[in-house]
């Protein structure tokens, strides 16, 4: 774990007033717990606008009658087997099914299997959460 140091740093009051807004709804025990988190998540956002090494899950939900779509999206799934971690698939319904994709790699690859993957008709909805492998967070 890293050495921990005090800062203090100038803010307008009128963001000060939002910052602590912020803190307040967001449940954090502290503003230093808040600030050190939206430190860490513009370093994951760096990484991804850099092309890093990341992780990402991948969420679709899709409807598993429609022709030829779960052997579509498992075959793409299998081109790329070298950076997809593991998937759970779940059965929502009758008809609709939800798969959540752990992916590593290239950020710019991770969301090109993304858009391969979202873009197949019948699938409803398809988010990507861009995290880290973890390098530069502490
Ligand atoms: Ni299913």
């Amino acid at each position: 774990m890293s050495k921990l140091v005090r800062i203090s740093f100038s803010i307008e009051e009128s963001l000060f007033h939002k910052l602590e807004k912020m803190v307040a709804k967001s449940n954090y025990a502290n503003r230093s717990e808040f600030i050190r988190d939206l430190v860490r998540n513009k370093i994951v956002e760096k990484q991804w606008d850099k092309n890093c090494q990341t992780f990402g899950t991948i969420t679709l939900i899709y409807d598993h009658l429609r022709t030829h779509l779960s052997h579509t999206l498992t075959h793409l799934q299998h081109e790329h087997y070298k950076y997809i971690l593991a998937t759970t698939h779940v059965h929502l319904n009758k008809d609709l099914c939800s798969e959540v994709i752990l992916i590593k790699g290239r950020a710019k690859f991770i969301q090109q299997i993304f858009d391969s993957l979202r873009q197949q008709k019948g699938v409803l909805h398809a988010s990507l959460s861009m995290s880290s492998i973890g390098k530069d967070l502490t």
